[in-house]
């Protein structure tokens, strides 16, 4: 993948530069982690070599092993040729933004480690021109969330939030909560020490060109708004489809999570807020986050009776995905053999709002599926009148007019209707206007990362979650474990992996005319 650098690309030329932050020191714990190697260090990398960070910008690495900061050096610029968007890593970036990593050993739970931490930094702000700005990133595993922000408030890290410098902001990486009580406590120790407007609770599909431009499509046109609602909107179909299972160790985290507390709380509940929300008033932080939540309240908890009829979950067998032979769930590294976690679910949803009043929403989203894709579909509803019944029309579709928004991949979107075939009869063919992302813009849209960092550094918060969606989306989800819970347990495996679920997914469709789409 060995791209020129996108101000190379003439068709950017026109496109407004971001913002550049502020000078600032970005604090890694967890530095030794996967998502550190995998995403956050390439993600800098990427920002320095589009040349949006500022000239005094810094990161150090936070873990527990002994390690210098040349060492640390040299795994980043190995995880940066492995994982970056644009690899391998160009040396005239490296020479500068290599210089800007340092690592700082310590124990999360030793307050004299975020002493000799504070240290550093202060030093850092005289030789590198921080200015005292911090971004704390928090990418350990969650047990240490509270103790990080404890300690971080104890050392005296934290700076004044009203005063506009120095700036301390603190990223919290998910899971956010186990559940409601869970994620409560968390929001509680977060602001024992932060304010509101100091946390930045990342959810990254927020970070993806494609989920951004939801917002864009519906309330920067002015064609779409007055047919997105009961009246002419039949359903709407989320599905997020992955072919990986739990790829090494992960499945000792997935087996206390199950689809449905990884990416169906945050991701799922995101995506469908944002295609279901009113106008925001303003295209500010908290004027469309005040929208989401409100999505996200009007999804009632279900009962265990609505839970049963509602919601289908699944775990993968053994299977074959693209011609190759996989494992079942049980049988994957670190998960107990004997596991009732689900690595599929499928649920039908109602808003209890004006404007979405009975249409039904269809989610589905599941590990080991044949393909990784991510899509929402609005299915329009049909044409009052059958005016082209007949003619050799009667195999007609009676939904014609889909919109299909493709998130990933093949980002793009695509609206499907009838035309008239040539000739001299009338015949109607399904036809599709279809936008890519690559071919109109011809360039690579940033990942997720990238952008969610670069805002955590500018202080916008619009693609972070506020406290109360996160809680709105623990007590709807937790409706749905309580239900589980009183229910007779399922049979699992009941699907294979490299199939499109359990086939009684189907079932929560009978009686609307519905199908799940073939993807
Ligand atoms: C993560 C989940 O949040 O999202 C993973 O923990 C999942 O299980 C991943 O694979 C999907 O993200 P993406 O960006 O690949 O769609």
């Amino acid at each position: 993948m060995n791209a020129e650098p996108s101000q190379a690309n003439p068709l950017r030329e026109a496109m407004p530069r971001a913002a550049a932050p502020e000078p600032c020191v970005v604090v890694l714990f967890g530095a030794t982690g996967d998502l550190t190697s995998r995403k956050l260090v390439p993600a800098l990398y990427n920002l320095a070599r589009e040349g949006m960070l500022p000239a005094g910008f810094t990161v150090l690495g936070f873990a527990r092993r002994a390690k210098t900061d040349e060492q640390f050096r040299a795994e980043m610029l190995d995880a940066i040729n492995k994982h970056s968007r644009l690899r391998p890593a160009l040396p005239e970036v490296w020479k500068d933004f290599g210089k800007a990593l340092g690592y700082h050993v310590g124990n999360l739970d030793d307050l004299a480690a975020y002493a000799s931490l504070k240290q550093r930094l202060d030093d850092m702000d005289r030789r590198c021109g921080t200015q005292g700005n911090r971004l704390f990133y928090l990418a350990t595993s969650p047990e240490y969330f509270p103790v990080i922000i404890k300690n971080l408030g104890a050392a005296g890290l934290v700076a004044d939030a009203v005063a506009a410098h120095p700036w301390t902001r603190v990223v919290i990486e998910k899971p956010f909560g186990h559940d409601l009580d869970s994620a409560l406590a968390l929001n509680r120790s977060a602001a024992a020490v932060l304010a509101e407007r100091q946390i930045l609770r990342i959810d990254h599909y927020l970070g993806k060109e494609t989920v951004q431009n939801i917002l864009a499509l519906r309330f920067a046109n002015a064609i779409f708004e007055p047919l997105w609602n009961q009246k002419y909107i039949e359903h709407v179909q989320i599905t997020a489809a992955e072919e990986l299972g739990m790829e090494g160790r992960r499945g000792a985290y997935y087996d206390t999570a199950g689809a449905i507390r990884d990416v169906m709380q945050n991701h799922i509940m995101q995506l469908l807020s944002l295609v279901a929300m009113e106008p925001p008033v303003a295209m500010e932080a908290d004027a469309i986050r005040d929208e989401k939540a409100k999505v996200m309240r009007s999804l009632r908890p279900l009962t265990p009776a609505e839970v049963a009829a509602q919601i289908v979950r699944g775990q993968y067998g053994p299977g074959t995905l693209l011609g190759k032979a996989v494992k079942g769930y049980r049988e994957e590294e670190a998960v107990p053999p004997g596991s009732m976690t689900e690595t599929y679910v499928a649920a039908r949803l109602r808003l209890d709002t004006w404007r979405w009043a009975g249409v039904p929403f269809f989610i589905r989203v599941g590990k080991r599926l044949p393909k990784r894709v991510t899509e929402i579909a609005i299915q329009f509803k049909s044409a009052p009148t059958r005016l082209f019944a007949g003619d050799g029309n009667a195999s007609l579709p009676p939904n014609a007019n889909l919109l299909a928004l493709r998130i990933q991949p093949d980002e793009g979107i695509s609206l499907a209707f009838e035309a008239k075939a040539p000739g001299m009869r009338v015949r109607l063919q399904p036809v599709k206007m279809d936008f890519r992302y690559g071919s109109s813009f011809g360039q690579q849209p940033p990942e997720a990362y990238e952008r969610l960092l670069l805002d955590a550094m500018l202080g916008d918060s619009t693609l972070y979650t506020r406290a109360d969606e996160v809680e709105h989306a623990w007590r709807f989800v937790d409706s749905i474990i309580a239900g589980w819970q009183q229910a007779p347990p399922p049979q699992f495996p009941n699907y294979a992996a490299g199939s499109w679920g359990p086939e009684e997914a189907d079932r929560l469709m009978e009686g609307t005319g519905a199908k799940w789409r073939r993807l």
